[in-house]
């Protein structure tokens, strides 16, 4: 079935939006996360099969059921922290309130999850996503949750679908690992008014490697995938190019590159911008702040 036609995408719709739509993102949920089927109805995992989310024959997850699992993932965990932004009062610049009135993209948002934070808060909210489904998965939350639909436009954050100097703050949560950074350092440059910040907050290649160095013993597979993240990250750093290209062409998260913190510094700043506060540590995680002059 081909997932996103119109007659899908209202199929989708009514599931998510209509009576057990509760079950059915859980158990997309359970899914997801690969823990044991627990408390979902037989109507809702009939749905996932009718939607061609799950296969039949083996209960797997299918490809476009992935997609949804994903987003079905990040809205429970969104609805878990109380609708909140992740990283929420990490800082003075990570907290909804500052991004109130103002016209803030997100490169990368997924299903939307910081966008609906942000739309709740009263910004207005703009996002660039490659992958389909994700964005639209996004609207239907968002028509679940009683907000406007996050204004989601299909692209890459290397050649962003804005006109120059127009938007306030251009924000990456957990994205830019998965870009051609320099190309999208240049256009995020572009589309921000003079005065318009970056906010990037994403792990550096120090915490990416002391979270998952103790799973390299765990199999071969993390441990290639991990190899091949600091293989790519090196000849990022060094070439300006993976050495090992993304799986499925273009658009695909398999290829992850987590520069250092000095690297990024440095691209930052040949990109044109100024450091507006310190790198701070978000959990795992390092936010990035930087001003257009
Ligand atoms: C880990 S998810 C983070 C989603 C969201 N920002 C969040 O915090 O929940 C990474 C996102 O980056 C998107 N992405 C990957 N490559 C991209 C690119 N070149 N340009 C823009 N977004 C990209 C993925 O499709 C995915 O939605």
């Amino acid at each position: 079935m081909t997932m996103w036609t119109d007659e899908h995408q209202s199929q989708i719709r009514s599931k998510l939006l209509g009576e057990g739509s509760g079950d059915l993102i859980r158990y997309m949920l359970q899914k997801n996360m690969k823990v044991e089927i627990d408390g979902i109805s037989a109507g809702a995992i009939q749905s996932a099969v009718e939607l061609g989310w799950i296969d039949e024959t083996n209960q797997e997850i299918t490809p476009a059921g992935s997609m949804v699992a994903d987003s079905c993932r990040e809205y429970s965990f969104w609805l878990e922290r109380d609708k909140v932004l992740p990283f929420e009062g990490a800082a003075p610049h990570l907290t909804a309130s500052y991004f109130e009135d103002r016209i803030v993209m997100e490169v990368g948002p997924g299903m939307g999850a910081n966008l609906m934070s942000l739309a709740k808060a009263g910004s207005q909210v703009l996002g660039v996503e490659p992958i389909e489904a994700y964005a639209k998965m996004g609207r239907v939350f968002a028509e679940r949750e009683g907000l406007r639909s996050p204004d989601i436009q299909y692209g890459r954050a290397e050649a962003l679908p804005f006109p120059d100097s127009k938007l306030d703050i251009v924000l990456c949560v957990t994205s830019h690992q998965y870009f051609d950074i320099h190309r999208a350092l240049t256009e995020i440059f572009r589309v921000l008014r003079p005065g318009g910040e970056l906010i990037i907050v994403g792990a550096t290649l120090w915490s990416y490697c002391s979270n998952n160095i103790g799973f390299v013993t765990d199999s071969f597979g993390l441990a290639r995938a991990y190899a091949l993240t600091v293989i790519n990250t090196g000849s990022y750093t060094f070439f300006g190019k993976r050495i090992v290209p993304a799986r499925h062409g273009n658009i695909s998260t398999s290829r992850p590159i987590y520069p250092s913190r000095a690297a990024m510094r440095r691209w930052l700043t040949g990109a044109g911008l100024i450091e507006c506060s310190p790198d701070c540590k978000v959990g795992a995680e390092t936010c990035f702040h930087y001003i257009k002059p």
